[in-house]
């Protein structure tokens, strides 16, 4: 085994996949890379998720696992970052005592010098406090380790919103923007390297404000938007309290930001909303959804919902399931309410029956596929600009040909037929299709 292979267990949200990204670059300037069998691996880095009691328990079976393939010399190190190693630094060890190093987001560009310290100390290593500016790092000039067509820029990290419920401020910290001039560098750097697609990450971009504060989200998008070589912009996440009329009107202005909006509501219900300090009411969030249509009628609206909140009632839940109806969801990741340890919500009694918790969940997973579909069928007939994303192998009339996929503005994914493959297809350009059908998850599109 090659000492200088890493493989990536990468759990939870967008902005980890970004920080893995960022750990892979800082490991390539101590000469590794990437292998995809744990087994080749001298290095597993697992990056993780404390959001619900699931990813964190699928952290400990993992590292059960990964304790099996560990050989006498102690190969692979095993490296333990993210949430969860902020949320239980040490304790980790107590629990998993063949871990080398546990580490929390804000050390995501030091986990080569952490590594190294490891191997001088000979002990597990632990680094989980808070830095200053959140350890952004500059990144300056940087090409990535592994250039893609769509690729992830995050601009702000952790989050003050303290929802009842959500253990993210207390493993992420306090909210830090980068600096407006690594986020343009950082951009305009991977559109040298071949993207031509930007996603600006944040738990809540809406907040983003340059150290003077002299730069807003819609004043960075409208710069992001104009930089030589972009051809899609997104963002994800956006909370209600903040979206305002500039931000809106961002999408009458941009022509090349995607039509589509992903705006975590949690419930329907103001009661919930207010307990969960959520800082909205129902009747604003439906504003802000139609204010959004006006600037852009074709926009596609995403969500997130919690069911089964301390204290909610059947009444709360109807109330969910009417904003649902009238919103025409896109899609919305429905999860179910789950303590987490440190939250105001944890010393609350957790009061809905996981039977009723469960009955709620499926109610509005239908539902929501309903409008999904409802949504995904207004593209048929249509002619779409097509950001494509690759090649997929696919068996038709007994014959296996590759296809290509996309995804629409909205964020559908389109499979894409037709016999003329036009010359100027290629991974990451914009290519018009017409929609021809709408299947369960996925449109199905010809060459115009
Ligand atoms: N910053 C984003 C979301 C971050 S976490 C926002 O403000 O919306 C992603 C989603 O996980 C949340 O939107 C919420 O729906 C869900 N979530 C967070 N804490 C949870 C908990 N304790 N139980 C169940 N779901 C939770
Ligand atoms: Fe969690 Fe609320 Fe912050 Fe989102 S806005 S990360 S749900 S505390
Ligand atoms: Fe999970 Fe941390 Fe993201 S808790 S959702 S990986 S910010």
């Amino acid at each position: 085994m090659n000492s200088r292979t890493v493989r990536f267990i990468t759990m939870g949200c967008q902005m980890n996949v970004y920080d893995s990204q960022r750990m892979m670059e800082n490991l390539s300037q101590f000469g590794f890379r990437i292998v995809d069998k744990p087994q080749d691996a001298a290095l597993v880095v697992v990056n993780t998720c404390s959001v619900r009691d699931k990813p964190v328990e699928k952290l400990f079976s993992a590292l059960g696992r990964l304790r099996k393939l560990r050989n006498q010399e102690g190969y692979p190190r095993i490296v333990v970052a993210g949430c969860v190693a902020r949320q239980l630094g040490r304790k980790i060890l107590g629990r998993a005592p063949w871990v080398d190093v546990v580490m929390g987001p804000d050390h995501i560009c030091q986990i080569g010098e952490l590594l190294q310290q490891r191997e001088l100390s000979g002990n597990p290593v632990v680094a989980t406090e808070y830095l200053e500016q959140g350890g952004f790092s500059p990144r300056i000039g940087q090409p990535p380790v592994t250039p893609q067509a769509s690729a992830f820029v995050s601009i702000i990290k952790g989050c003050n919103q303290f929802c009842s419920y959500c253990i993210v401020p207390t493993v992420r910290g306090p909210e830090h923007s980068k600096p407006l001039d690594s986020v343009l560098h950082e951009c305009q750097t991977l559109l040298d390297n071949g993207a031509t697609e930007i996603t600006l990450l944040g738990q809540n971009v809406n907040k983003y404000s340059d150290q003077n504060g002299a730069t807003s989200f819609p004043q960075l998008l409208t710069m992001v938007h104009n930089l030589p070589g972009l051809k899609r912009l997104r963002f994800v996440t956006s909370h209600p309290a903040q979206v305002d009329d500039a931000l809106i009107s961002r999408f009458a202005e941009l022509p090349k930001l995607a039509s589509h909006f992903h705006l975590p509501v949690q419930s329907g219900s103001n009661t919930i909303l207010d307990s969960m300090n959520r800082g909205y009411t129902a009747e604003h969030y439906r504003s802000v959804v139609s204010r959004l249509r006006q600037a852009r009628p074709d926009i596609v609206v995403t969500s997130d919902f919690v069911v089964g909140f301390c204290g909610e009632t059947d009444q709360d839940f109807q109330a969910t399931l009417a904003l649902a109806q009238e919103i025409r969801f896109g899609m919305a990741y429905v999860f179910k309410y789950n303590p987490r340890p440190g939250t105001r919500a944890a010393a609350w009694k957790d009061d809905v029956p996981e039977e009723v918790k469960q009955k709620r969940l499926e109610m509005l997973v239908e539902l929501i596929e309903q409008t999904m579909a409802q949504a995904m069928n207004a593209h048929v007939g249509r002619e779409e600009a097509i950001l494509i994303e690759g090649q997929a192998s696919t068996l038709h009339a007994g014959r296996r040909y590759r296809q290509w996929f996309g995804r629409t503005s909205t964020n559908f994914v389109v499979n894409i037929d037709g016999p003329e493959t036009p010359h100027t297809v290629g991974v990451g350009q914009l290519a018009d299709v017409r929609i021809l059908q709408s299947g369960a998850h996925s449109l199905v599109g010809e060459w115009v």
